[in-house]
């Protein structure tokens, strides 16, 4: 049995040229790459942990699907995918990339599986519950090597060193300690997911 889904790769070797595609006609060249780098991060990561490395790779391809779509669309896409909205969504639209990017990955490229879902629904807030192949996603996301050294560089080491659970928890600490920098707002499912880690790592 191969450590990998079939199904998933086919999909990826399918899906890529479509993809590639709409990123260059839709997004500019500082997203592309940073999209390539994270499928290729993600992937790395899951190769190393493991972990299906089609998935974190497809993951990371899609994961900024819903990106460019403009803040009255993501409320409005997300009211209509009931997905569940706090205050700070109404406030930050911008945030809902992520959940509704994983509607669109569903919808316009027929994904179904859940970890490739959920790695590209989690990759801005984090959430708890997460599977280690969502976390991959999220981590790559943070510590891609066009992200700024003095954040991702820690990051890397992190998830050499100590492993996936605490390299996503330095990387969450460092995304809340950015916030509160900023005196801007929380959002609640970044809290929910580190008090989800901190209770068994
Ligand atoms: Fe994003
Ligand atoms: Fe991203």
């Amino acid at each position: 049995m191969p450590d990998y889904d079939k199904n998933i790769k086919r999909q990826l070797k399918n899906l890529r040229p479509e993809i590639e595609k709409w990123l260059k006609e839709s997004v500019s060249e500082k997203r592309y790459n940073h999209i390539l780098s994270v499928s290729k991060t993600a992937k790395k990561y899951a190769k190393r942990l493991g972990l299906d490395h089609y998935k974190a790779e497809l993951s990371g391809l899609l994961h900024d699907c819903a990106k460019e779509i403009k803040n009255e669309q993501l409320l409005e896409i997300a009211k209509q995918k009931n997905i569940e909205l706090d205050q700070l969504d109404y406030e930050t639209p911008h945030l809902l990339h992520a959940r509704v990017g994983a509607e669109i990955a569903k919808e316009k490229y027929g994904i179904t599986d859940p970890d490739v879902l959920g790695g590209i629904r989690c990759h801005t807030l984090a959430e708890p519950e997460m599977t280690k192949l969502t976390m991959v996603v999220y981590l790559a996301d943070a510590s891609e090597p066009g992200r700024d050294r003095k954040y991702a560089a820690p990051l890397r080491k992190a998830v050499k060193e100590k492993g996936l659970e605490q390299a996503v928890l330095l990387a969450i600490d460092h995304k809340l300690l950015d916030v509160i920098k900023k005196n801007k707002k929380i959002h609640p499912l970044t809290i929910k997911a580190r008090n989800w880690l901190l209770s068994f790592i």
